[in-house]
C-alpha cells in the first residue's frame, strides 16, 4: 500500500525501507548509513533534530543504484520520493547535495552538513576495510591522515571537495571554527560509535 499523500511524517525507518527496496549493494547501503551516522552526530552538536538529520543522510543516495549517473541522480530520485509521499523539504535538501545539476542552492545547516559528511565517510570506510581486522576501532585520525595524503587511495574521494565542503559547513554552522581534521575526527568517532550497524566492527574480517 502506498503511503503517498497520507500526510504521515516520514521516519528513519521509512528511509531505510526505501533504501532496502532500491539498493542491493552492501557498500552503497553502508555509505548511506555512515552519512546518516555522521549527520546525527552533527545534529546533536548543533542542537538540531537528530532523527531528521539521520533520516536525510540515510536517504540521500537511495536512487544511485537505479540512477547511477548525475544526469538522473538525484533528480529522478526526487520524483520517486514525491510519489511516495516524502515532503518537499526533504526533497529540497537531497537536491541541494548536487547543486551543479539541480540548481538547488545549499542554504540551511542540514544542507551543508550533508555535503561535509558525504565523501569523507568514504575515506573512513576505505581506511577500515584495508585493515586486516576490518575494525574501525583500529582506525585513528592519523590512519586517515596517511590515507588522505596517498591520492591513489580511495581516489574517488576528492580531497579538494572535502576541504571546500568542510569550509562551507564550518562557515555556515560553526562561525568558521570547524577545522578539517577536527571534522574528520568527529566523523570517525561517530562511525566508531555505530560500528556494528556499519558492519565495521570486525565481522567482515576473513
Ligand atoms: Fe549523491
Ligand atoms: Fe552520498
Amino acid at each position: 500500500m502506498s503511503h503517498a499523500a497520507t500526510g504521515q511524517p516520514k521516519t528513519r525507518d521509512d528511509a531505510w525501507e526505501m533504501v532496502c527496496r532500491h539498493v542491493q549493494e552492501r557498500g552503497l547501503r553502508r555509505h548511506m548509513l555512515a552519512v546518516s551516522t555522521a549527520m546525527a552526530d552533527y545534529a546533536r552538536r548543533l542542537g538540531q533534530d537528530e532523527a531528521y538529520w539521520a533520516t536525510v543522510g540515510l536517504l540521500h543516495d537511495f536512487d544511485w543504484e537505479i540512477h547511477p549517473d548525475l544526469d538522473r541522480h538525484p533528480i529522478a530520485g526526487a520524483a520517486l520520493l514525491r510519489a511516495e509521499g516524502w515532503d518537499e523539504e526533504t526533497i529540497r535538501v537531497i537536491l541541494s547535495h548536487y547543486t551543479e545539476g539541480t540548481g538547488v542552492e545549499r542554504t540551511k545547516p542540514i544542507d551543508f552538513a550533508l555535503l561535509a559528511c558525504d565523501e569523507i565517510t568514504g575515506l573512513v570506510i576505505a581506511a577500515t576495510l584495508v585493515k586486516s581486522s576490518r575494525n574501525i576501532a583500529d582506525v585513528s585520525v592519523d590512519t586517515i591522515r596517511k590515507k588522505w595524503k596517498d591520492k591513489r587511495f580511495a581516489a574517488g574521494v576528492d580531497r579538494d571537495d572535502v576541504i571546500a565542503y568542510t569550509a562551507d559547513f564550518s562557515r555556515e554552522c560553526f562561525g568558521g571554527g570547524l577545522e578539517l581534521w577536527t571534522h574528520i575526527a568527529h566523523v570517525l568517532q561517530a562511525m566508531q560509535a555505530n560500528a556494528a550497524e556499519l558492519e565495521l566492527d570486525g565481522r567482515l574480517s576473513a
